[in-house]
């Protein structure tokens, strides 16, 4: 005998396939074209979101977008360095013009680099803070300007935004910076209903350390990690879903740590 209808919608409500579902979704992540933001892209396409994937090697942009449609998924490639301010809303409004408003902003874009404060030249600093800040900054405020009530602005910090580690100055400055814009940002946006989040990452091999953790020199770092290993891309399916869709409804303002516990010892 069929169930009836009713218990069987109450069902699929609670069902994981719907509290995460990002269909009419529109997902601009910038860093789209490796590591984590590539990665971020392709998820959030399976799960029904059309993507908009930004970076500058337009190559390898074409060759994620290219990956996501023979899924049956929809993805555009928006090419520019963030670190050309007057490019921020332009590209934004050919996203919006292409796909429909951004209803998910993952603000990913980043370099990192290793110097003492000593050793550290105004010119590094300033570049870090550039790419790692600044341009977080204006790729967010234009989302506050134009994200439509419902949306998720995610932006991308460091377990070294929460924690000191020696010879990261510049990169855990920016990284402190997001999460504390991503709360006022949060606090702002809240009466329009757009939700404002940070992730913060442990270590995760990518194109920004792979040579690293590829090399002996990274077994100390690594074993400094409570769940015992350095975290992959795929690590982070469910945290960006879950910051991304109706899952985290409820939630803003928040920093959600995916590190293998390794805040914890830091
Ligand atoms: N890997 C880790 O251990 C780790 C840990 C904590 C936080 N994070 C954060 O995660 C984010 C992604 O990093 P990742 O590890 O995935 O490194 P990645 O593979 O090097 O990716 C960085 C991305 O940022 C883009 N990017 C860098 N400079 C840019 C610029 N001037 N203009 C436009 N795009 C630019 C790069 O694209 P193009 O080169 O094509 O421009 C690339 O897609 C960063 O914010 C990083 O700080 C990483």
């Amino acid at each position: 005998m069929a169930e009836p209808a009713a218990p069987r919608a109450i069902a699929a409500a609670m069902q994981a396939a719907t509290i995460f579902d990002l269909a009419g979704a529109v997902a601009l992540v910038t860093g789209a074209s490796s590591g984590l933001g590539a990665r971020f892209a392709e998820v959030l396409a399976a799960n029904g979101a059309r993507v908009a994937l930004a970076g500058r090697r337009r190559e390898a942009l074409a060759e994620r977008a290219e990956a996501i449609a023979a899924r049956g998924g929809t993805a555009m490639v928006v090419p520019f360095d963030v670190r050309d301010h007057d490019r921020i809303p332009e590209a934004y409004a050919e996203v919006e013009a292409q796909l429909g408003p951004v209803t998910v902003l993952v603000n990913n874009a980043g370099i990192s680099a290793a110097r003492r404060v000593a050793e550290l030249s105004l010119a590094e600093w300033r570049e870090m803070l550039d790419v790692d800040l600044d341009a977080l900054f204006l790729m967010a405020r234009e989302a506050a300007r134009r994200m439509p009530a419902g949306g998720s602005i995610i932006n991308v910090s460091s377990i070294l935004g929460v924690r000191p580690r020696a010879e990261m100055a510049a990169y855990s400055v920016a990284k402190a910076g997001v999460a504390q814009l991503t709360r006022i940002m949060a606090l702002e946006l809240a009466g329009r209903q757009v939700r404002v989040n940070t992730l913060a990452p442990g270590y995760v091999v990518t194109g920004m350390n792979a040579a690293f953790f590829a090399s002996p020199d990274s077994a100390p770092l690594v074993a400094e990690i409570p769940l015992g290993r350095v975290g992959t891309v795929d690590d982070f399916d469910g945290a960006i879903l879950f910051l991304a869709s109706a899952a985290s409804r409820f939630m803003t303002g928040s920093l959600l740590v995916v590190d293998g516990g390794h805040v914890l010892v830091l």
